[in-house]
């Protein structure tokens, strides 16, 4: 052992030791936060401190868990202004905002709590939630501000990915460009805010991965049937007020979250194995080529189990035969017999689809199955419909406006799907229907009559 080795050793004895003796979990204005000191939840389990990514000598102030020995750093609040030295220092103001300085005078970060404090206290909870709370609050729960709402790359378990409908606010998680770099890349996880919300991985400006709709039970795109899973339990909301996905753990003790990781543009989740001490990749998206956004196309329907994957939906052909056939399938497909609405369509049935895009949809959560026929009947552009919610005997409408793209095809995952088609489709196949005479009925009739026809 050289001497500097040596000293290297004992200062880091002498830091644990300062570290196991004087661990805290909160500072309040009159007590900075300067680099090499490090706050400790009262559970041991996550610590907050300044940190150097990989083989950067850039500092940004985190969040990384404390009891593993992999440093994992789960939440970045300088991503985008690193310090170059150790004179970072965490502050909160007598005001309760909060900010950070590097050579005690440069703001490289900061957060506001919009309310004003007169005692705010920043307290690292056992959740891996930094918070803002206001001392004379007591245990009201309310924070000023809390790291939960501005994640970085990874999502933990009581975290919410999603809106809150009445601030505005939009948690999404962003890649870090590198491991050397946390700054965000261009891989972002985000909940859309449309008739009926889904979640959507975006490369750039592309659309890469959608989660499918909510159905009550799982995400319409998931592979894994079933309600739940022993591990986990998934909450999915969406009212006036919120709308979000949040996972929580069943068994309290293990570890596990979900990381965007650019390197290979893929949202993971890991779990902590402790047998191993390693993280242990659990499942990941996009997982196998149907996956890609939009791979087939307009009314193709991909199916992992076929060769090739996309094929047109039953009553659709290739828009170009040719490219179709060359494995060019983003052209899609389109009808065999043209809609005519005036005239009368009808719907039919396909099963274990993971939902459409559901950019242009709508829905309503008290709607009958029924209902939400003649609601799409009704509209010229409503391409198909389906149950909202799968559970028990389906309840809800939600109905697809203009061309229904990036469907797949499960074996015993996703759920029925109605699609609009021709009479004359229909008519080949339902004789008890006589389409000339459908124009001159009325829109119950037409209802009662044309029927739908289920496809496997
Ligand atoms: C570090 O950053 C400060 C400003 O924050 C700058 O004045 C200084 O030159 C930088 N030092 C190096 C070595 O880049
Ligand atoms: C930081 O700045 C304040 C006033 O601007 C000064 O009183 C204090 O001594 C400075 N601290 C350090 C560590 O330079
Ligand atoms: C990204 O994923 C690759 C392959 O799965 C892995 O080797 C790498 O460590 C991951 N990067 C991060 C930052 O987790
Ligand atoms: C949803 O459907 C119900 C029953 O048809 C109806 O009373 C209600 O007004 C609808 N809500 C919306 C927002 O359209
Ligand atoms: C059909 O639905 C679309 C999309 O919501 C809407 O813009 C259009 O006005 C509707 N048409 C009719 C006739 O209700
Ligand atoms: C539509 O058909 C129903 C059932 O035959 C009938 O009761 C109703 O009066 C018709 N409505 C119109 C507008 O023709």
């Amino acid at each position: 052992m050289d001497v500097f080795t040596l000293i290297a050793f004992v200062s880091t004895c002498f830091l644990i030791f300062l570290k196991a003796s004087t661990a805290i979990d909160s500072i309040s204005p009159s007590e900075p936060l300067p680099d090499g000191k490090t706050l400790v939840s009262n559970d041991g389990s996550f610590e907050l401190g300044f940190f150097h990514p990989g083989s950067s000598g850039n500092r940004y102030l985190g969040i990384w868990y404390k009891n593993i020995p992999v440093r994992t750093v789960v939440w970045v609040a300088n991503r985008v202004n690193p310090i170059n030295d150790s004179s970072g220092m965490l502050m909160v103001t007598t005001t309760g905002d909060l900010q950070l300085l590097s050579q005690n005078i440069t703001v490289v970060w900061s957060a506001n709590s919009k309310k004003g404090a007169q005692n705010p206290i920043l307290q690292l909870l056992n959740s891996g939630n930094l918070v803002l709370i206001d001392d004379r609050d007591g245990n009201s729960g309310a924070y000023l501000w809390q790291s939960f709402d501005y994640p970085s790359d990874t999502l933990l378990p009581g975290m919410k990915i999603g809106w809150d409908l009445r601030t505005g606010l939009d948690r999404r998680l962003l890649a870090w460009k590198n491991s050397d770099d946390p700054s965000p890349g261009d891989f972002t996880l985000e909940i859309e805010l449309q008739g009926n919300p889904e979640a959507v991985l975006w490369k750039g400006s592309q659309k890469y991965y959608r989660s499918g709709p909510w159905n009550g039970l799982r995400f319409s795109g998931s592979r894994f049937v079933g309600p739940d899973n022993l591990v986990f339990s998934i909450e999915f909301v969406s009212n006036e007020e919120e709308v979000y996905y949040m996972f929580s753990l069943k068994n309290k003790p293990m570890l596990s979250r979900i990381v965007l990781n650019q390197t290979d543009y893929t949202g993971q989740r890991y779990t902590w194995n402790e047998e191993t001490r390693t993280w242990k990749l659990y499942s990941y998206v996009p997982n196998d080529n149907c996956d890609n956004y939009g791979l087939c196309g307009a009314y193709g329907n991909c199916d992992s189990g076929q060769a090739p994957a996309c094929q047109c939906l039953k009553g659709f052909k290739p828009k170009s035969p040719d490219g179709w056939s060359s494995g060019e399938w983003s052209q899609g497909c389109v009808r065999n017999k043209p809609l005519n609405c005036q005239a009368g369509d009808g719907f039919i049935q396909f099963e274990r689809l993971k939902l459409p895009d559901a950019t242009h949809s709508w829905v309503n959560k008290t709607m009958s199955l029924k209902e939400c026929r003649h609601k799409c009947f009704q509209n010229c552009s409503c391409m198909a419909y389906t149950s909202l919610d799968i559970r028990g005997r389906g309840s809800g409408c939600a109905i697809w406006f203009g061309d229904l793209v990036d469907i797949r095809q499960f074996q015993s995952a996703g759920q029925d799907l109605f699609i609009r088609m021709s009479a004359l489709e229909l008519g080949m196949n339902i004789p008890f229907i006589h389409v000339s005479s459908l124009a001159n009925l009325n829109i119950s009739l037409k209802l009662n009559l044309v029927g739908s026809r289920k496809i496997k």
